[in-house]
Order: structure tokens, then C-alpha cells, then sequence
């Protein structure tokens, strides 16, 4: 399990004269050799300390302390008196949300370097070195963005520190972001988020993003009585009291997706932009939705819980000497994901690889060419490779690509839409290969068919401008957002005709591409004169049709079983508003699997969007008639029962989904409505309460605790809803901004609308019935 440390040292230290001269960036692994461990010190059993080892671990402890305080005061003295308090004294940190422990700024040197801990921790540091966390500044992507901040006319460097509590927090928690800093940031720049902006913090404060955490007085080791030593210690230290190495740099809340939310979960607030809160990104509040976090009971589909962690930070075996592991094995600090831009920049080959890699594992995907639909005819072809059906030279006709994020933990893309690109290939060729018809090509610009099916938004300033280069203090609306929440699906459409002498078999083929980042956004970057970014296919499929007769065939062992396919397809239907052709789905499901409850509370649920209440009630009721305990099924008949004015049931059903979910923000929200509705104030302020623990930005809590607080008379608080409410609100003047963008861009106009079709015979379609 733990390889001599000698041995794999001389590798290293080869690897890294190597690789120094030639580009430091690419210097994976810490210069210094590990000191020997695990002879001695025999894990798991704390060594006893004699009281000469005690005494002197006492004077280390007043001696770090000294010199820690003595820094730090001087360092605030010299920092101080220049810094721009832009948002007062009291906030030397705002727009962000990160604090640390003690008086005034932190001086860079109280955080042990990532070379120090790689010294022991060599997987930790060869990898993080690759990962985006500790390029998290250095990047020519970042740099270009940040830098339009701070020479942005009315802002500055000062509002870079809402950027910085995520990128760079300990530029920002040391006072380097003011005019004319006297920090010294080459490391912090270099390191991005280091070992110890992630194992100093303490405390997390809830979920509130914009990097909410409390940095602790960096510390490695914590002495008998558990009290934190500041600074680096001798490794000596470390290696007879692992133990208490652990407790100084491990906590609980490491394993949690709480903490990643800190940084995971952004707004844009009044501070930085000087507008209002717009909610940025967050991939948390989409897992906490997401089946993986089992918290949600009103998802399609259930599965095993996962973190983020359990995606992102999989165990792997060690391979080099990598004194945390457990078992042989290492949680991975590359953080896969989706960018291989970064990789792709600084030649990080691994990273790029295994970024790759990640991408095409997990069955995150789920690309279905699932019908066909024949100019004027009704009838659907469904599901392809099921049914039987007739082509013919010069048929037009319609292509629903079902696409379903099947195991994403979040949606697809979660974060800064506005700079990566997702998007459907579509392609019909005959039999020799030629393009019938194509859609989601690139240019020979690189540009992306603007007419693509894109997962992705278009943010707008008040000019109705689209927000360039991430500027995201300029957004004040969002002009479409076409991401695919996780587990559910799109129903993309393409139209075309089959060429009037065409002969052989038709092969469409339908592909999620994912790039990062967006051409123009490299060319802000670049110049146009850059090498093409890599482009990843994350799924696809291929369906080949007969011209004349086709007949059933064997289902792909990738595919989806048929009753799931149609399910899909009612999912996209119900997003696209299209309420009777997505309950026929699901009554199509329903005709496979008749014992599937799920499969009467989606037609349930469709019926009460679509108002249709008496059969929305006969659908529930056979939901629970198959599973009397669907928590999902009883939401669903609490509504049913509250237009029925059915109030005790309304409110068993709703109690009943709490007890089974309490961490459900909607069971809690409709429970708050009922009991507010019914006078209840007591019981409907305990609701709303909860609610605001699980989502502090929901809208109905502020607002009913805005007017509960009053009538309790706790003033105060009801004014802090009032205000939370107004600032978090949609202002009546965004949907304005959106239009004036779809209208000076007509070419991508259509995307905003839900339903919508891709096609290159446009006027044709014009004569075509496509429903309602
Ligand atoms: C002198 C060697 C040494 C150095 C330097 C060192 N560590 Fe460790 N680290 C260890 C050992 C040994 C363990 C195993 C502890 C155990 O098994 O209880 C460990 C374990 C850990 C763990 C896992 C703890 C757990 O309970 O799972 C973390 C996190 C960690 N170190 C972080 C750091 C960070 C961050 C730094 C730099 C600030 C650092 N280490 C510096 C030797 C070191
Ligand atoms: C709440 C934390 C947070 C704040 C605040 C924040 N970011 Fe980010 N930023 C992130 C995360 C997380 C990502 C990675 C997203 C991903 O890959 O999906 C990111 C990615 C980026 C990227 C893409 C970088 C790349 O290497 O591909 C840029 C550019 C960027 N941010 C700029 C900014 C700017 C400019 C600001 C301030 C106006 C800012 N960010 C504020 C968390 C934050
Ligand atoms: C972005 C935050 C972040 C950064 C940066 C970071 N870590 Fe970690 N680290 C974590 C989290 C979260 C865990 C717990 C993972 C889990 O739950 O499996 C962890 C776990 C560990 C462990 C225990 C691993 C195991 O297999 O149990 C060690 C050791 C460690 N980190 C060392 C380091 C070192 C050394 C660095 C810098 C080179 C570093 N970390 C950088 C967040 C971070
Ligand atoms: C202190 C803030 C912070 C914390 C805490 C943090 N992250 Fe990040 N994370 C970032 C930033 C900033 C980036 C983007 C860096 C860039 O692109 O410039 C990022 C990037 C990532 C990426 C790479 C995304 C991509 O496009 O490839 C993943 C994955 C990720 N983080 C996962 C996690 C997980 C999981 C946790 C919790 C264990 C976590 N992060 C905790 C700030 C943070
Ligand atoms: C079940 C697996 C799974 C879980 C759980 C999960 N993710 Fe992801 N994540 C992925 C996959 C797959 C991708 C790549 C596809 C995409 O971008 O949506 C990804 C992408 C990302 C990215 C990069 C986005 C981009 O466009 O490059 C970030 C950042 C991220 N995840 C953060 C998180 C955080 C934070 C959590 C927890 C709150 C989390 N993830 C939970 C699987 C997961």
C-alpha cells in the first residue's frame, strides 16, 4: 500500500528537473522528496507523547502563535491605510461572501504552500496542479474576464473581489484587491484555490454561494487538547500525530455537497452590479432537485444517493507516494468535469485525457432517435426500431430526437452557460455517404451553426446586447436557457426531405458535442488566429431506415427500454407545454407497464398544468392505489384535494411528504400555503422557515415570512424579508431586454421558444400541421 518513499523519489525528482526548464507550468509534482513514514508510526494508534515531546510541542505552539500575530499585525498595518473600503470597515471583503478568522486582513504567508503539502501528498498535488481549482486565477479565460472589471469606468479592482472569493480567495481575505496593493501575489496567482483555501476552512454559513465560508488561521496540526497551531510545523510533527495532522486539516463538512455549494452556488448582487440579485449558477440547488440527492420526491426517475464529491472526486489507486490515501487508494483531486480547454491551454495531457474520459463514462446521456412523422400524416411513427413503416423517395418529414440527461447530477451545462457550448449534431446521408441534410456543423471559422439545437442561455444587458466575455455584472436578463435539467429530456425536431432519386438506406445520426469554450469567446481571447478546441462527443446514436418497407429490429443494449423511451418523450412534451401529446406518452407507458405508479402521476400532473382536474384526480387516484405511500403521488393529490377544498386531506398529504422528505422544498412550500391559507400562522412560519433553510432564495418564504413576522410583530425581520423579496424578485422591465435581443437576432430567435423546429425546407413547413 505505501510504496518506500525512496524508491518513487527518484523518479520524481527526475521528472521534475526534467520537466522544470522546459515549461514550469507543466511541473506536476512537488521538488522535494517525502520523509519517511509508516515504520514507526503505526496508524490508527496515536502515539503517547513524553513530557519532553509534550513541552516542546507546547513551544512551538506559543512560538507559532507569536510569530503569527506579529506578522499579521504588521502586515494589516502596512495593508490598511491604503485599502479601499469601498462597502465600509465593517465589510472589507464585499461583494463576496468569504470571511476569515480574527482582526482585519490575513497575510499570505500564514498559508502552508501546495509544495509543502505535496510533499507527502504527491497524487494531491500532481493532480490539483492540472485541475481547474488551482488554475483557478492563472488562466488567460479568467485574467481577460477579470481584468474587464477592473478597468470597467465605475467599477474597479474592488468589486474584483466578488470574482476573487471563488478564484482567488486568498488575494482577497489578504487585501491584495485594492489600487496600488502592497501584497505580494505571485504565488496566491499561481495557485489559484491551494490546499488550504479548501482544508483551512472552519464553518460553512448555509448555502448562500459567492464563496460563503469562514477561513480558519491556516493550521496543520492541532495540539493534545485539540487547539489549531497556526503555519507550517516540522514534518516530525505531522508524522508521529497523523492524527492530529487530520484534525486540523479534515472535516466533516469535506465530504458534504454543502461545501462545494460555497463556490458552486453564485448570485449577482446589488453590490456588484448595482441593479438587483440575479441568480448566476447552481449546480448545488440542481443536485439538491436531482434524484442523486434522494431529497426531492418529485423527480422522474430515483438512484443511489451521490455527492458531487462521488462524481467529481472518484477514489482511485495511488501511484505515487501519497501519505492521505485509504486503503490504496486516493479521492481525486483532478475535479473531472467538462473542461478541457485548461488542459488544452497549458498541455496538461492527462488532465485532457482523463477529462475526456470522465466525459464519455456514466452513461450521463441518453441520445434517442425516437420518431418519425411524415408530412401530412397524423400518425406518429414510434418508437423507431419498433414499429413498422413505409418510406419513400421524397417523403418530408419530421425527426424527434429525444435527448435525456439520464445520470448527470446536475443540469447539462450547470455553470457559466454563457461561455461553453453544448449542442446537438444532426445528420441525414444517403447511401453513399452524402449530406441530406445537416444541422449543428461547425464553420470553417470554427463558429457553430448559429442555427444549432444548443444547450445553453443567452444573458442580455439592459441594451438587449448579449453579456460578452462573461461580463455578468452587465446582465440584467436572461433571453433563453435551453440547459437540460437533470433527469429530464428534450424533444429536438428536425425536418427534412428525402431526395427524389434516392435509392439505398438513410442513416440519421443524432450526437451531444461539448466544447469548451465558445469560438467567439476564444477569439475575445485570442485573436481569430488560435488552434481549434477540443470537441468531445458525450452520446450518440445512429438509426438506419429502409427506403420502402421497415421492420422491427433488435433494440441497441445501450438503448432505453421502450416503456422509458416514451416516458421521455412525455417529459419533453410536458417541458414544450404540449399537454395532450405528453399525456398520450405517458398513456403509452402506461399501456407497457401498468404497474408503473409513476406512470399515472405523470399523466396526473400534466392534467393539473393543463387544468384538467377531474381525470388529473382519477390518474392519482390509481397511482396510489399501485403505491399508497408514493410520496410524489400524495403531493400531486394534495394539490388535487386543495382545489377540491379538501382540507384535512390537503394537509395529510402534504404532512405526510414532509415526514417522508423533509429536506422537500415544495412539500414544505405548498404545507406553509395550506397552513397560511387555513390561518395557521404558527405552523405555516415553522414551514416556510424550513423552507428558507433548504433554499434561502425561494420567493414564497420571503414573502409570507414578510407578512407573518409583522403580524407576530417581530418588525425587524419582516422588513429583512420585505427587502430580500424585492431584490430577488423578477423586475417587470427584464422581459423587455429579452426581447429587444430575439429581435435584432432572428436567427436564433426560435430557440427561445419551447417548441420549435430545426429545418432547412422552412417554407414548406409553413403548410404543415405541427399540433397545438
Ligand atoms: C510530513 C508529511 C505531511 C505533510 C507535509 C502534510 N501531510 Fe497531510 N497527511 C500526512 C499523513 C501521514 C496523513 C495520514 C493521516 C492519517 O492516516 O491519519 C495525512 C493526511 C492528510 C489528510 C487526510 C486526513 C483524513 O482524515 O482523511 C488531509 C486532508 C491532508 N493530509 C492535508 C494536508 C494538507 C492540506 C497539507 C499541507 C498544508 C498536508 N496535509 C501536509 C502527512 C503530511
Ligand atoms: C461563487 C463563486 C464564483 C464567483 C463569485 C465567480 N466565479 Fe467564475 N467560476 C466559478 C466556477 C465554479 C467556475 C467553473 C464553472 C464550470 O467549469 O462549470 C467559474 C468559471 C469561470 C470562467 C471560465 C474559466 C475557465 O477557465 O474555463 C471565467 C472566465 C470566470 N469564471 C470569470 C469570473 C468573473 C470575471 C467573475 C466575477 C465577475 C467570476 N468568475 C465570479 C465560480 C465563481
Ligand atoms: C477545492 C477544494 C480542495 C482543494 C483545493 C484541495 N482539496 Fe484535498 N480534499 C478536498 C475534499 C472535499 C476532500 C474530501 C473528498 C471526499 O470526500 O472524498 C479532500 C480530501 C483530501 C485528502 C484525503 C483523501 C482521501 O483519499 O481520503 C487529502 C490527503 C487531501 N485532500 C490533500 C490535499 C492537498 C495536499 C491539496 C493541495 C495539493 C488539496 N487537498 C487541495 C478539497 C480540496
Ligand atoms: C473556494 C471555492 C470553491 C470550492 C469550495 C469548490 N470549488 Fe470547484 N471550482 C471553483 C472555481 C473558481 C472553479 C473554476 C476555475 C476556473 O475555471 O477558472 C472550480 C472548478 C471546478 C470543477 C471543474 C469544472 C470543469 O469545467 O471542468 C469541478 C468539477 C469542481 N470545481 C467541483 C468542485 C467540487 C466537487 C467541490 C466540493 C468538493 C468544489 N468544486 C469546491 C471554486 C470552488
Ligand atoms: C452523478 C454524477 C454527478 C454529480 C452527483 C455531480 N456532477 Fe457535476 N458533472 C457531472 C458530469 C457528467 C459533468 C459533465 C457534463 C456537464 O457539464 O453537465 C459535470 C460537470 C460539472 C461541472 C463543469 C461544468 C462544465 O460545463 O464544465 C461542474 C463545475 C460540476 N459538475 C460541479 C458539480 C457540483 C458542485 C456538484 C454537487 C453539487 C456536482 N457537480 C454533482 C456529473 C456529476
Amino acid at each position: 500500500m505505501k510504496k518506500p518513499a525512496s524508491a518513487v523519489c527518484s523518479v520524481l525528482a527526475l521528472t521534475s528537473i526534467c520537466l522544470l526548464p522546459l515549461f514550469s507550468q507543466q511541473q506536476t509534482t512537488p521538488a522535494t522528496s517525502a520523509p519517511e513514514y509508516g515504520s514507526n508510526a503505526s496508524k490508527g494508534v496515536p502515539a503517547e507523547d513524553t513530557p519532553a515531546q509534550r513541552e516542546e510541542l507546547g513551544r512551538l505552539k506559543a512560538k507559532a502563535e507569536e510569530i503569527n500575530a506579529a506578522d499579521r499585525a504588521a502586515h494589516n498595518e502596512a495593508v490598511t491605510p491604503s485599502y479601499n473600503f469601498h462597502y465600509g470597515k465593517a465589510n472589507p471583503f464585499v461583494p463576496g461572501n468569504i470571511t476569515v478568522q480574527g482582526e482585519g486582513f490575513i497575510q499570505p504567508g500564514a498559508f502552508p504552500s501546495a509544495q509543502y503539502c505535496g510533499t507527502c501528498h504527491q497524487d494531491a498535488y500532481s493532480q490539483w496542479r492540472q485541475a481547474l481549482h488551482s488554475n483557478s486565477f492563472r488562466t488567460p479565460f479568467y485574467r481577460t474576464s477579470v481584468n474587464l472589471l477592473i478597468r470597467d469606468q465605475t467599477r474597479g479592482i474592488a468589486f474584483a473581489r466578488f470574482c476573487d472569493s471563488c478564484h482567488n480567495p486568498i488575494a482577497v481575505l489578504s487585501g491584495g484587491l485594492t489600487e496600488d496593493s502592497k501584497v505580494n501575489r505571485s504565488q496566491m496567482d499561481s495557485d489559484g484555490l491551494t490546499c488550504m483555501t479548501c482544508h483551512s476552512v472552519v464553518s460553512l454559513d448555509s448555502t448562500n454561494g459567492n464563496a460563503s465560508v469562514e477561513m480558519g488561521i491556516p493550521s496543520v496540526i492541532v495540539d493534545e487538547k485539540g487547539n489549531r497551531i497556526p503555519g507550517e510545523v516540522p514534518f516530525a510533527e505531522i508524522l508521529r500525530h497523523p492524527e492530529r495532522h487530520s484534525k486540523a486539516v479534515m472535516h466533516d463538512f469535506l465530504h458534504k455537497p454543502e461545501f462545494c455549494a460555497a463556490c458552486h452556488k453564485a448570485n449577482l448582487p446589488a453590490t456588484l452590479n448595482d441593479y438587483k440579485f440575479i441568480r448566476a449558477f447552481t449546480a448545488y440547488d440542481e443536485w439538491q432537485q436531482s434524484k442523486f440527492s434522494q431529497r426531492n420526491p418529485l423527480t422522474f426517475y430515483t438512484g443511489d444517493f451521490t455527492t458531487c464529491q462521488g462524481c467529481h472526486m472518484k477514489r482511485n489507486p495511488v501511484t505515487l507516494t501519497e501519505y492521505g490515501a485509504k486503503n490504496g487508494t486516493f479521492a481525486s483531486h483532478r475535479w473531472l468535469a467538462g473542461n478541457t480547454a485548461v488542459p488544452f491551454y497549458y498541455g496538461f495531457d492527462d488532465q485532457l485525457k482523463k477529462t475526456i474520459e470522465f466525459l464519455r463514462s456514466g452513461n450521463y446521456l441518453n441520445v434517442d432517435i425516437f420518431a418519425l412523422k411524415k408530412q401530412g400524416e397524423d400518425q406518429l411513427i414510434a418508437p423507431l426500431g419498433r414499429a413498422s413503416y413505409t418510406l419513400a423517395p421524397n417523403d418530408a418529414m419530421e425527426a424527434y430526437v429525444v435527448i435525456q440527461n439520464k445520470n448527470i447530477g446536475h443540469s447539462l451545462i450547470p455553470e457559466v452557460r454563457d461561455l461553453y457550448e453544448a449542442w446537438t449534431k444532426f445528420t441525414v446521408k444517403d447511401a453513399s455517404g452524402n449530406e441530406i441534410y445537416h444541422s449543428g456543423f461547425l464553420k470553417p471559422d470554427g463558429m457553430l451553426d448559429p442555427r444549432a439545437h444548443s444547450f445553453t442561455n443567452r444573458p442580455v444587458t439592459d441594451e438587449g446586447d448579449f453579456v460578452d466575455s462573461h461580463k455578468v455584472w452587465t446582465i440584467h436578463s436572461v433571453a433563453y436557457d435551453n440547459s437540460v435539467q437533470a433527469g429530464r429530456s428534450v424533444l429536438v425536431r428536425y425536418q427534412f426531405r428525402l431526395p427524389a432519386d434516392i435509392r439505398g438506406p438513410v442513416t440519421l445520426t443524432a450526437k451531444v458535442n461539448y466544447r469548451h469554450l465558445r469560438q467567439s469567446y476564444l477569439n475575445n481571447i485570442f485573436g481569430t488566429d488560435h488552434p481549434a478546441y477540443p470537441v468531445v462527443e458525450l452520446s450518440s446514436r445512429t438509426r438506419v431506415l429502409q427506403i420502402g418497407e421497415n421492420r422491427p429490429e433488435a433494440p441497441d443494449p445501450a438503448d432505453n427500454p421502450d416503456w422509458m423511451r416514451w416516458n421521455n418523450l412525455g417529459i419533453a412534451l410536458l417541458d414544450q407545454f404540449q399537454y395532450a401529446e405528453a399525456v398520450e406518452a405517458f398513456t403509452e407507458v402506461i399501456k407497457l407497464r401498468n404497474d408503473y405508479a409513476d406512470a399515472y402521476t405523470n399523466v396526473a400532473l400534466t392534467e393539473i398544468v393543463w387544468e384538467k382536474y377531474d381525470s388529473a384526480r382519477m390518474a392519482i387516484r390509481k397511482a396510489l392505489m399501485l403505491n399508497p405511500n408514493s410520496a410524489r403521488a400524495l403531493y400531486y393529490d394534495g394539490l388535487l384535494q386543495r382545489r377540491a377544498g379538501n382540507t384535512e386531506q390537503e394537509i395529510a398529504d402534504f404532512k405526510k411528504v414532509v415526514e417522508m422528505f423533509p429536506q422537500s422544498r415544495d412539500a414544505r412550500r405548498e404545507l406553509g400555503i395550506t397552513y397560511y391559507q387555513q390561518q395557521d400562522e404558527h405552523d405555516a412560519m415553522e414551514q416556510f422557515e424550513a423552507l428558507q433553510q433548504i433554499d434561502p432564495d425561494d420567493l414564497t418564504a420571503h414573502y409570507n415570512l414578510s407578512i407573518l413576522y409583522r403580524r407576530m410583530g417581530m418588525t425587524k425581520q419582516a422588513a429583512d424579508q420585505q427587502a430580500m423579496f424585492i431584490d430577488k424578485k423578477v423586475d417587470p422591465g427584464a422581459p423587455t431586454y429579452s426581447l429587444n435581443y430575439l429581435r435584432s437576432h432572428p436567427e436564433i430567435s426560435t430557440e427561445s421558444i419551447p417548441w420549435h423546429m430545426h429545418s432547412d425546407i422552412l417554407n414548406e413547413a409553413k403548410g404543415l400541421d405541427h399540433g397545438n
